[in-house]
């Protein structure tokens, strides 16, 4: 079917304390992968999973503005999944104006690098410039950062090898105070919700772009907080590295301290109904893509190695399909 307006996806997963999966797509491989799993899923769960699929403006250049968004419309008209295409992170009005040109049906407008005033101010434009097109809005505040803002490469590398509490010790030891400073404050909700006319409010409660294998406890006591001053949707960003579940955590080892939950308790009790991953499904396919060629060092044929690659995304999505609805 075509492609869908943002709002008709998660106005009622608000309703119903489910989520919508918004998945980054890098490649042809990856939009399939996301398609094949809410189709897969659909089939498995008995009712309709919905999807969006997204592309930051870099990924948008690397594809091409129209041979990006046109790959998801393709695949979207060739599915019986509902999807929407969105814009992710954009921070220049003229990646704002792409995506209108582009026909994507919502973007989100990052201002979470400006003060707040500017950011408000910036919004209201973005605002300004979608809704005559019927585009929803979605915008930051407080801001998530990433975890290259706290660690080099190489110590990424090393927390990769340690067990989940050990790794979340140290970023917690170096990143902790940063993060909590960096969440968004509940007395700025209505103002910043009124003021710029926003749909959809991504705010920060302690989350990390780019963490990787679930491990990481996000600040549920704020996003309630936050909730209690909004009826929008909120959404989760940097969920790759954000703990699926109590029990993952108790089967982890990694405790959580007083406020803390994870993406289901955020899901359930935190108002979040759409979420964002890219570095799991990225990783995933790298890994796939890279275990493919150890297996077989000789094979030239670029399709025998993106095969398993694709499947082991599409593995990873529907994983995350399962618990936005609520399945484990
Ligand atoms: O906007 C995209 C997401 O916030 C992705 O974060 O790479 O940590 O999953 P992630
Ligand atoms: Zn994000």
């Amino acid at each position: 079917m075509p492609l869908v307006n943002e709002r008709e996806l998660l106005l009622p997963a608000l309703e119903e304390q489910r989520a919508v999966g918004a998945f980054n797509a890098n490649s042809m491989e990856m939009v399939q992968a996301f398609v094949y799993a809410a189709e897969d899923t659909t089939k498995e769960l008995g009712k309709p999973v919905d999807l969006i699929i997204q592309l930051s403006p870099g990924a948008a250049k690397y594809a091409g503005w129209a041979l990006g968004a046109g790959m998801v419309r393709i695949a979207a008209t060739e599915s019986k999944i509902r999807i929407a295409l969105n814009l992710d992170h954009a921070t220049k009005l003229e990646e704002i104006q792409k995506a209108l040109d582009n026909k994507f049906t919502a973007v989100l407008f990052d201002g979470s690098s400006l003060p707040l005033e500017e950011n408000i101010k910036m919004t209201k434009k973005v605002v300004e410039m979608c809704h005559p097109q019927g585009v929803p809005v979605e915008a930051e505040l407080g801001k998530i950062p990433k975890i290259e803002d706290y660690f080099t490469g190489a110590e990424i590398g090393h927390l990769r090898s340690l067990s989940a509490p050990e790794a979340v010790k140290i970023i917690r030891e170096k990143a902790g105070e940063s993060v909590e400073k960096l969440m968004a404050k509940p007395e700025d909700v209505e103002r910043f919700v009124t003021e710029t006319g926003i749909d959809f409010l991504a705010a920060a409660f302690g989350s990390i772009h780019g963490i990787w294998g679930d491990i990481w406890p996000v600040r549920v006591d704020r996003l309630v907080a936050i909730q209690k001053r909004t009826r929008l949707p909120l959404v989760s960003h940097g969920s790759s590295g954000i703990l699926m579940t109590r029990k993952d955590a108790e089967e982890k080892g990694v405790k959580l301290a007083k406020g803390e939950g994870t993406l289901l308790d955020a899901i359930q009790t935190g108002g979040v109904t759409k979420v964002n991953v890219a570095t799991a499904l990225s990783v995933a396919f790298i890994e796939g893509f890279v275990d493919a060629y150890k297996g077989n060092p000789s094979e030239k044929d670029f399709r025998k190695l993106g095969i398993p690659a694709r499947d082991r995304v599409k593995q990873k999505t529907a994983q995350y399909m399962r618990l936005f609805a609520g399945v484990r």
